[in-house]
């Protein structure tokens, strides 16, 4: 069983390996860009050191995942689904009623995951990414977590 830890600054270089495993080398997070998010207030930041990581910021009552990243030799083991599952749980346990995320219009496997733990189409953004993609906006209720 995964174990999925808090994490802190002094993860910092393991939550940067992990994202650059799983991202094109223009949407990497260093591990720079990472202790700035984790300094930031509100953010919330999980790691399975075995090859998974979650940052969230949850403030004023809203959460938002900021990203999620689980690496390729760790997929489909139900890893990305129970990131976002603590995730979600520590976001309620904060405070927030209702968390959203930004996913491009194009990745379907995250698509498929975020449909799954119950989140919903809110919005379309377009030319959102860097490579002229398009964001989808998603949101799910928090209160029955
Ligand atoms: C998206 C990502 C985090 C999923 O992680 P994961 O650990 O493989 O996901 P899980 O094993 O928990 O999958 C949970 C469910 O999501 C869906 N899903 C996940 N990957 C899928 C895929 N490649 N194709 C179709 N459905 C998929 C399925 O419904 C799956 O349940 P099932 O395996 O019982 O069918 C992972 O693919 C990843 O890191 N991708 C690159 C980075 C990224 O795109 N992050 C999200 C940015 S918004």
């Amino acid at each position: 069983m995964t174990e999925i830890e808090p994490a802190s600054l002094a993860h910092s270089d393991a939550l940067a390996a992990i994202h650059a495993a799983c991202f094109p080398p223009t949407d990497r997070w260093d591990a720079a860009v990472i202790a700035t998010q984790l300094s930031l207030p509100g953010t919330l930041a999980l790691i399975a050191p075995d090859g998974g990581m979650i940052l969230a910021r949850a403030i004023a009552g809203e959460a938002e995942i900021l990203t999620l990243a689980v690496i390729p030799t760790r997929r489909r083991q139900g890893l990305g689904r129970a990131l976002l599952s603590a995730a979600m749980t520590e976001a309620a346990r904060r405070g927030a009623a209702v968390m959203f995320l930004e996913v491009a219009a194009e990745n379907h496997p995250a698509h498929a995951l975020y449909a799954a733990a119950g989140f919903r189409p809110i919005g379309r953004r377009r030319r959102y990414y860097a490579n002229g993609g398009d964001a989808v906006t998603m949101g799910r209720d928090l209160a029955e977590k």
